[in-house]
């Protein structure tokens, strides 16, 4: 764990406050950096969740580009019931006012996507956010398109991004997600194409309550990830930020999850990974 040093406990806290926070946990000059984040959990911000963005893109700068997840798609607010409904344009994002200052801001692009769409800042926002939902499909509980193999999730992954949170823990972690459908994709893969729908089937997904569960839990990943030192910490105000390259991230999830899924995993997800290997070694 790295040492709390470049902690900024002022009361009001201030746009060069947030860059250094992200500085410390590791922004660079052209970095991509992506966030999560309370408002509430700082105390007062000047200037309110826009200056949190200004603050977030000066430590990139100059040339950086920052990110945010503007989700629409909850399964439990009125009106945001289908696919159709979604409007890159108004739809708003259900996930706080760090996410909504980004995506009303002038600047910024959206991906077009209903379910799980990011807003950008910066040189590379366009290119991030291109074509979100193309190229291969990868299992997720609300739709096949929201981490595919052209999405910004992908791009996250690809280019090393640090993925920050201000405080809110891993249980905010959308990546988490990303790596949940990697790791569920690879064991479809073992089954012959006429075989995989079935048990694609049965696995959660179209935004339905039923079906089975393939999620891990946020705080544990978080933990698990601490404890090989891939965390960096600091305070901004009253809230913890913690930051981790998304390489390693993804990595070592996907390596642990597979060398031990029965520690993360759901009983019924790991009685379908069974039955999967089972139909693959009867082969
Ligand atoms: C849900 C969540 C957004 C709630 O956090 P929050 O701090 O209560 O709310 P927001 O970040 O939306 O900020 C709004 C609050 O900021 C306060 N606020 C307004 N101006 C402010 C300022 N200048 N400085 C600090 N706070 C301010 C508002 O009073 C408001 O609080 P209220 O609703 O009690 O009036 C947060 O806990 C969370 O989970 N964030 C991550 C979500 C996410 O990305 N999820 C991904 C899922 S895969």
């Amino acid at each position: 764990m790295q040492e709390e040093k470049g902690s900024i406990m002022a009361a009001n806290v201030k746009i060069e406050d947030i860059a250094a926070a992200f500085r410390y946990v590791g922004a660079v000059p052209g970095d991509l950096v992506l966030y999560h984040g309370s408002m509430k959990s700082i105390g007062y911000v000047e200037g309110g969740p826009q200056t949190v963005a200004d603050g977030v893109l000066e430590s990139v700068s100059p040339g950086g580009t920052i990110a945010i997840p503007t989700l629409w798609y909850t399964g439990k607010l009125p009106g945001r019931s289908r696919e159709v409904d979604f409007s890159i344009e108004t739809s708003p994002s259900w996930n706080g006012a760090m996410a909504e200052a980004v995506r009303l801001d002038p600047r910024s692009i959206r991906s077009n996507h209903w379910t799980h769409s990011v807003s950008a800042i910066g040189p590379r926002a366009a290119e991030l956010t291109a074509s979100h939902g193309k190229g291969r499909m990868y299992p997720s509980p609300w739709s096949d398109t929201a981490f595919a193999e052209i999405s910004p999730w992908s791009h996250l992954y690809e280019w090393n991004a640090l993925y920050a949170f201000i405080g809110v823990d891993m249980s905010s972690c959308t990546m988490k997600h990303w790596i949940e459908s990697r790791y569920v994709s690879r064991i479809l893969d073992l089954l012959p194409d006429e075989r995989r729908q079935e048990y694609r089937d049965m696995l959660r997904h179209d935004r339905q309550t039923v079906g089975i569960c393939f999620g891990i839990e946020g705080p544990k990943m978080q933990h698990y990830l601490e404890s090989l030192d891939l965390i960096r910490k600091t305070k901004l105000g009253k809230a913890e930020v913690i930051a981790i390259r998304t390489r390693p991230m993804v990595d070592n999830m996907l390596k642990a999850l597979t060398a031990a899924p029965e520690k993360w995993f759901p009983a019924d997800f790991l009685a379908w990974r069974e039955k999967v290997l089972l139909e693959t070694r009867a082969k």
